[in-house]
């Protein structure tokens, strides 16, 4: 459905049009200060200023052509500033929407248009490596985006670029058959390769006849020996159930998982291509694509072959892009990275665009680091990265502590459930709450706090609005079969939570517009404290009618926006805890 904003603009435009005869266009934006009125109508500063008038008496004129337009939706609009035009709803208005919305699947937020396809290449871990928590945001903060594009309509796919084909194989091929180890009978594969990789990558810097060694099998590998591709094979294969029971408990889910080695076979061509179209020449006996005309990657070629002829990351990737372009024919391909890729996105994009996919977006979401409470990045004891599975079982057993000390009367299996929910959804919504480019201190205590702005706290304010609705056994089948068509809308807390919930779409064109999930959180946060302060004032089961309907419909939005909300998040609810 069409928001209040859309309508506003709609309206606004096409008074604008008629009034002043002038073809620009209003935008609409909340008022910064609420004192002022709800919406803020902007335009026409740049129209007076196009014709030399002042803004003033523009605006003037724009508001009394508006107010007939607005009379049931608004009061009469007041001018300010230079020029900007200040709207307050009227509480019939807002009442008469939230039925509407109630019935809406996307809870009033407006479809994409157009829809477009959109992949999003995030996670992306490297096989024969356990996920640390560097692989943490990469997975939240790309599931999260593909959650909401996908909520708008978008055609999103989700392709896990895994690293299946780089350097860690040469040691890891090396170290195996130095070893004569077999997988298949070895206790925890995942560790012994682990092991292999570190013991030989490190013991190559001082003994560099390991690093030919290494180097050599994978040149064997990525020559299709077939003794070096059956052992590759196996490691991957057993790399990946273990991704896959962090996706699983993340709830995070790709269409496809098309590795590095998928695009092996385009790599040759790519190269040629790029030659061929004189975007890559031969450099010292490598071949590069050079960017002189681009003065912050001037002396910073993009190395797609190596003199030993070699193909790269950077090769992997515009294969990559070509076979994206080819077979789901994208508007849009979005990677999330840490901000260290930055360069290579850079170098990537300015290339693809190059190469002839100059229409299609491409989008780098980087992200800082987690760090530890000495604020540098967070590591275990003894200094290793911290291993993503851990890590989550020490969410569940930190919430599971919380959970049995304050829910007793409830049985094991629902107290363990509560505190999967809520410590997977603490560990994600501290780090999606936070300005994704930002570094940010990992602090157990203060995500899992009932209190602030945490997810135990909006999982808590969710089931506090459920068991409402269990208590008024009559009501329980829903607020929804109480068909109003307006939401009596009578105290000052009532009308000021009804208003925000309308602007849940606002919260979504934020947080789409740059790919930034914290302004979800920031707005579910802003929602629970209102509804705080709602039912603090407003009796709900014991009013009476209308304002028990009235308010029951309130409540029961109030849970569909958090419930819908962190869903987007890629969090969970529960009904009690
Ligand atoms: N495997 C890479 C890493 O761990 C991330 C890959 C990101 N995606 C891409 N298309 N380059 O750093």
């Amino acid at each position: 459905m069409e928001s209040v904003q859309q309508l506003l603009e709609r309206l606004a435009t096409g008074v604008i049009r008629q009034s002043v005869g002038a073809d620009g266009a209003a935008s609409v934006r909340p008022c910064g200060n609420p004192k002022f009125g709800d919406y803020q109508i902007n335009g026409l500063l740049p129209i007076a200023k196009a014709r030399g008038e002042n803004p003033r008496p523009l605006a003037e004129k724009v508001a009394a052509a508006l107010a007939p337009a607005l009379a049931d939706i608004a009061e009469p609009p007041t001018v300010a500033g230079a020029g900007f035009i200040n709207v307050r709803l009227k509480a019939g208005f807002v009442g008469s929407l939230l039925p509407q919305v109630l019935a809406d699947s996307r809870l009033g937020v407006p479809a994409a248009s157009p829809a477009r396809t959109i992949v999003m290449d995030f996670s992306a871990p490297n096989v024969a490596k356990t996920m640390h928590v560097g692989h943490l945001r990469s997975s939240i903060i790309g599931d999260s985006i593909a959650r909401t594009l996908r909520f708008l309509g978008h055609n999103v796919i989700a392709d896990n670029h895994i690293g299946d084909w780089g350097t860690q194989f040469g040691f890891l091929l090396h170290g195996f058959k130095q070893e004569k180890l077999d997988l298949a009978t070895a206790a925890d594969p995942i560790a012994e390769m682990e092991r292999i990789y570190r013991n030989y990558y490190g013991a190559s810097e001082a003994d560099p006849s390991i690093r030919d060694a290494a180097k050599a099998e994978l040149v064997k590998l990525h020559d299709s020996d077939p003794e070096n591709l059956a052992l590759w094979e196996k490691i991957r294969d057993l790399s990946m159930p273990a991704f896959d029971r962090v996706y699983n408990r993340l709830g995070v889910r790709f269409d496809h998982t098309l590795g590095e080695s998928f695009y092996h076979p385009r790599l040759a061509g790519v190269v040629a291509d790029l030659k061929a179209k004189g975007l890559a020449e031969d450099s010292e006996g490598a071949v590069c694509v050079f960017f002189r005309d681009v003065p912050q990657l001037k002396d910073k070629p993009f190395l797609v072959q190596k003199s030993d002829g070699a193909f790269l990351y950077p090769t992997t990737d515009l294969a990559t892009v070509q076979y994206r372009v080819e077979t789901w024919k994208p508007g849009e391909i979005i990677y999330v990275t840490d901000s260290r890729q930055k360069l290579h996105f850079e170098q990537l994009f300015t290339t693809a665009r190059r190469w002839g996919y100059a229409d299609l977006k491409l989008a780098h979401v980087t992200f800082g680091s987690v760090l530890g409470e000495d604020n540098k990045p967070i590591k275990t004891r003894s200094g290793e990265p911290i291993r993503l599975e851990e890590l989550l079982d020490e969410a569940e057993r930190r919430a599971q502590a919380i959970v049995d000390a304050q829910n007793a009367d409830l049985s094991e299996a629902t107290r363990h459930e509560i505190a999967r929910v809520v410590g997977i959804g603490a560990v994600k919504y501290a780090d999606l709450s936070q300005n994704r480019v930002n570094d940010y201190v990992f602090s157990w205590p203060k995500m899992l706090a009932m209190q602030g702005n945490t997810a135990p706290y909006l999982q808590y304010a969710y089931v506090r609005i459920r068991s409402i609705f269990r208590k008024g056994a009559e009501t329980d089948r829903g607020a929804s079969s109480v068909k109003r068509e307006c939401v009596a809308l009578a105290d000052a807390a009532e009308f000021d939570l009804a208003k925000f919930i309308l602007r849940f779409p606002e919260a979504i064109e934020l947080a789409t517009e740059d790919y930034r999930p914290n302004f979800i959180c920031s707005y579910l946060y802003e929602l629970a404290g209102k509804f705080s302060v709602f039912y603090e004032r407003c009796p709900v089961l014991k009013a009476d009618e209308p304002a028990r309907s009235s308010r029951l419909i309130l409540c029961q939005l109030t849970a569909e926006v958090l419930r819908r909300g962190l869903d987007l998040l890629g969090i969970q609810t529960i009904e009690q805890m």
